[in-house]
């Protein structure tokens, strides 16, 4: 049997997978089992930021897994603490507490658990297009509409407003309110993001009303905007931010940073999970942080932000670049159907959004010139070539989607 058949036997289809074997990555290239090399722009979904197998946090890792590779939390282990307190240093020293866990979803439930125990409310505003994750409470307060098919009394716990929209956000509260969590960028909504102000009034309106503003940072965070929490970038100090994706540059990790006076209220036994700080992938995350925050390494996110934007809205198919740093959703002019197949055809990958019109980039936070040189010369290749559905690469796609 061959490997993609033994896929379809033996692991559960849930998702669309393009034909390809992944088997190598280096810096922001991977290549696949026929030796052919991909320029990576969707960098692993977000998650890597330092590129693949980044030397620093590769190295940290192997140290402590040659140590210690896991314990759960009944013990101490110093890579833990130490990023936990990494973390805090980000936002204000000694006004924040971290929680580790294992990914974005069980980031935000494990927020919204927390603002409903600290308020003793249930009802939470969230925002339409916005992403939370697909365990049930975070599906609950994804705000579009396809993911609620398994979410019950979907309207009794949660209001969905418009981002930018602080009317929207007014008429949505309810005296059983508890939070407004809100994804800022929201990104697989097809990048779109507020003015600056609005999420200054949130938190403003969040104070007035004595309810929780819970930041979703799975994207934003970790200096993919070009500063290290985009809630900074903002004025915005959130009662709790979530951190997932590359916080451990392609580990299994998550963090939930709570404002000191709410944390200080968790009592022992209120939350857990088994694998969440566990040594091996915290050493990774301590080293990742650590390196985003060297000197200069965000200020240069920003300059390759302008440095892509100048390049590529010079193309009349493009109506917009959205986004922020090196988290960019390119806009067209009309929907174009199979882009993705067509540019990993030409060597390079990039994401899709629920805007049809919308393609993602998220290439690591280390991508050089060149390298950027490179994807906007692929780009527009494919973008003379046309988006033709009878060219072979994307009938192969098609006929190998079809066939199972
Ligand atoms: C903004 C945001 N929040 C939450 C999640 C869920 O994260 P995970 O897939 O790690 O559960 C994602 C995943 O893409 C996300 O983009």
């Amino acid at each position: 049997m061959k490997l993609f058949e033994k896929a379809h036997h033996y692991l559960i289809n849930t998702y669309v997978k393009y034909p390809i074997q992944l088997t190598q990555g280096k810096g922001s290239f991977v290549w696949d089992n026929n030796g052919k090399k991909y320029l990576d722009f969707y960098g692993g979904h977000a998650v890597c930021l330092l590129g693949h197998n980044p030397k620093e946090t590769l190295n940290a890792l192997c140290q402590q897994a040659k140590k210690l590779i896991f314990y759960s939390n009944i013990f101490n282990t110093a890579p833990a603490i130490l990023l936990a307190e990494q973390v805090a240093l980000t936002l204000k020293p000694k006004k924040y507490q971290v929680y580790f866990t294992n990914s974005g979803s069980e980031a935000n439930e494990t927020a919204l658990k927390i603002a409903r125990k600290h308020t003793g409310k249930k009802h939470i505003i969230s925002f339409k297009n916005s992403f939370h994750g697909r365990g049930i409470t975070a599906l609950g307060v994804t705000g579009i509409n396809s993911y609620h098919q398994c979410v019950p009394n979907i309207d009794d716990f949660t209001s969905f407003a418009e981002l930018g929209d602080m009317n929207s956000v007014k008429s949505a509260w309810k005296p059983d309110t508890a939070a407004v969590i809100c994804e800022p960028i929201q990104s697989i909504g097809g990048m779109n993001m507020a003015k600056p102000e609005f999420y200054k009034a949130l938190a403003q309106f969040c104070k007035e009303k004595n309810i929780l503003l819970i930041f979703d940072e799975v994207q934003t965070g970790l200096g993919r905007t070009g500063t290290f929490w985009f809630a900074r970038n903002v004025g915005v100090f959130p009662h709790i931010i979530t951190s997932a994706k590359g916080i451990a540059c392609g580990l299994p990790l998550a963090a939930v940073i709570v404002k000191k006076r709410i944390s200080a209220k968790i009592k022992i036994g209120d939350h857990a999970t088994t694998f969440g700080g566990g040594p091996a992938v915290c050493a990774a995350g301590l080293a990742t942080i650590k390196t985003i925050l060297q000197p200069g390494f965000l200020a240069n996110v920003k300059n390759k932000e302008a440095y892509i934007r100048k390049k590529l809205t010079a193309h009349p198919l493009i109506a917009c670049v959205k986004g922020q740093g090196l988290l960019l959703g390119i806009e067209f002019t009309k929907p174009m159907p199979h882009f993705v197949e067509l540019c990993l055809e030409n060597g390079f990958i990039l994401g899709t959004s629920y805007n049809k019109k919308v393609f993602r980039i998220m290439p690591p936070l280390t991508v050089s010139k060149n390298e950027i040189d490179l994807f906007v010369k692929l780009f527009f290749q494919v973008l003379t070539q046309g988006t033709s559905e009878k060219r072979g690469f994307v009938t192969k796609f098609a006929n190998f989607v079809r066939k199972f």
